[in-house]
C-alpha cells in the first residue's frame, strides 16, 4: 500500500490510496487492464476487446464478442432531432471540451433508460457512450466545416468509423490500426484525476451520463488530458528542430512546465509513451513530416537531460494524433472519447460497493467571529 503523509493533503492528495479497484493497475513502469500488460493489449488486441474486458474482468468468448460488437454497432447513430439540436450550439470561441460536455449531457434527454439504476440498463448505457462518444468529435468536426457526418458503416470498427466520419474519407488500415491501438492506450490508466471524479459523482448514486460528464470536465484540464493539445501548440510554436534545445532550456529556466512531461506515479517512464514513440516515429515519416518526431526526440532528450523528467502519455500522442489528419483542438475530445469506457468501468465498479465519498477538510481558517452589522464594520 502506498505511503500516505500529511503533506497529501493540500498536495494532490498524493500517496492516498482512496479505493480498491481491480480495472488496472500501475506497478512501477508496467501498466496493466485487468492482469494484461499494455504492451500485450496493444500488440494483440482490439478497443472493443478492451472494452468488454474491462467492463466484464475477462475476454469475451466468441459468441460473446460477436454480440458485443453487433450492440456497440447498432449504437453508432446520432440521433436526427439531437444532431439539429446540435447544430444550433455556438462553437465558435467555444474549447471542444466544453462542447463534450454539453453534447454528452444532451444525449441524456435521448435516453429514455438515463435514470435508470438498473444494472442492466446501465450496461446499455454504457454501450450507448462508448459508441457514440467518438460520433459527438466527428459531429463537431463536421458541423463547423458546414458538412454533415457520413452515417457510420456497420460492419467496420470503432477506430474505422471515427477516421471515417471525421474525414468523410476511407481510412487507410494502417492509420485505423494506430488509432485502434490509440484508443487502447487511453481506455484506462487506475485513479487518474477523471476517473476519481467519475467515482465520487457516481458514489452519490448520480446516474451514468452525470458521472460520464464529470469526467471529461476533469480531463479538460492542460494537466490531465489538455495536455496533449498543448504538445502540439508547443511544437507548432517552435517551428524546427534546431530552435528545439534553446527553447525547451528557456522554458525550464523560467520555470514553465513542459506539456506532455512528468507523472504523478510513473517515476521510470510511462510505458505508454514509448508505443506512442514508435507509431510517432513511423507516422510522421509517412506523413512526409519527420521534423515534428525529430523535434519531439529533441525536447524528449533536453526534458530528460535537464530536468530528468520523461515523457507521459500525451507527448507522443500529439504528434501521432497530427500525422493522421486530426485537427490540433480535438486531441483531447478523442483521449474523452477513448477513456469514457475507463470512467465507465469505474463507475460500474464503483456502484458494486458503494459508499458515498465524504472526507473531511483540515481547517485552517478563522474562529469565534462575531457578525458585526454593515455600518460598523
Ligand atoms: N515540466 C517542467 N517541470 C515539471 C514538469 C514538466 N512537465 N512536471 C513536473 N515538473 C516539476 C515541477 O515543476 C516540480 O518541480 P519543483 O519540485 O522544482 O517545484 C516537480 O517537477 C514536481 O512536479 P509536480 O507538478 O509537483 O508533480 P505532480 O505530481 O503534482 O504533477 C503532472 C504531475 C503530470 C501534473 C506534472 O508533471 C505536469 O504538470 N506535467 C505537464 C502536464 C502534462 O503533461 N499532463 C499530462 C499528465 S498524463
Amino acid at each position: 500500500m502506498a505511503e500516505v503523509y500529511e503533506g497529501a493533503l493540500d498536495r494532490g492528495l498524493e500517496g492516498v490510496v482512496a479505493c480498491t479497484t481491480g480495472i488496472s493497475s500501475i506497478v512501477d513502469a508496467t501498466l496493466c487492464y485487468r492482469g494484461y500488460t499494455i504492451e500485450d493489449l496493444a500488440a494483440n488486441s482490439t478497443y472493443e476487446e478492451v472494452v468488454f474486458l474491462l467492463w466484464n474482468n475477462r475476454f469475451p468468448k466468441k459468441d460473446e464478442f460477436t454480440q458485443f460488437v453487433k450492440d456497440l454497432r447498432q449504437e453508432c447513430v446520432l440521433p436526427a432531432e439531437f444532431m439539429s439540436l446540435l447544430k444550433s450550439l455556438p462553437y465558435q470561441g467555444v474549447h471542444p471540451m466544453t462542447w463534450m460536455e454539453t453534447a454528452t449531457s444532451l444525449l441524456s434527454h435521448f435516453d429514455k433508460e438515463s435514470q435508470d439504476s438498473s444494472d442492466e440498463a446501465n450496461m446499455r448505457k454504457a454501450i450507448r457512450l462508448t459508441a457514440k462518444m467518438p460520433l459527438l468529435v466527428s459531429a463537431l468536426e463536421c458541423i463547423r466545416n458546414g458538412k454533415d457526418p457520413k452515417a457510420v458503416n456497420p460492419e467496420k470498427s470503432i477506430a474505422w468509423n471515427f477516421l471515417y466520419t471525421l474525414t468523410g474519407q476511407e481510412p487507410d488500415p494502417e492509420a485505423v490500426k494506430v488509432f485502434d491501438t490509440c484508443l487502447i492506450l487511453h481506455a484506462d490508466h487506475e485513479l487518474n484525476c477523471s476517473a476519481f471524479s467519475a467515482r465520487v459523482v457516481a458514489s452519490s448514486l448520480s446516474d451514468v451520463y452525470s458521472a460520464v460528464v464529470s469526467g471529461i470536465a476533469a480531463l479538460k484540464g492542460p494537466l490531465h488530458g489538455g495536455a496533449n493539445e498543448q504538445v502540439m501548440r508547443m511544437l507548432t510554436n517552435i517551428g524546427t528542430v534546431e530552435k528545439a534545445t534553446e527553447w525547451v532550456k528557456e522554458a525550464l529556466a523560467n520555470k514553465e512546465k513542459i506539456m506532455g512531461f512528468g507523472h504523478r506515479v510513473y517515476k521510470n517512464g510511462d510505458p505508454r509513451a514509448k508505443i506512442l514513440r514508435s507509431m510517432s516515429e513511423s507516422l510522421t515519416k509517412k506523413a512526409g513530416h519527420p521534423e515534428w518526431y525529430d523535434m519531439s526526440k529533441v525536447i524528449d532528450d533536453t526534458v530528460q537531460s535537464e530536468k530528468g523528467l520523461l515523457p507521459n502519455v500525451d507527448f507522443y500522442s500529439a504528434t501521432t494524433y497530427y500525422s493522421l489528419g486530426i485537427p490540433i483542438d480535438l486531441f483531447t475530445p478523442i483521449f474523452a472519447a477513448a477513456r469514457v469506457s475507463g470512467w465507465l468501468a469505474h463507475i460500474l465498479e464503483q456502484w458494486q460497493n458503494n459508499r458515498i465519498y465524504r472526507p473531511r477538510g483540515k481547517w485552517n481558517g478563522n474562529e469565534g467571529l462575531k457578525y458585526s452589522p454593515i455600518e460598523s464594520r
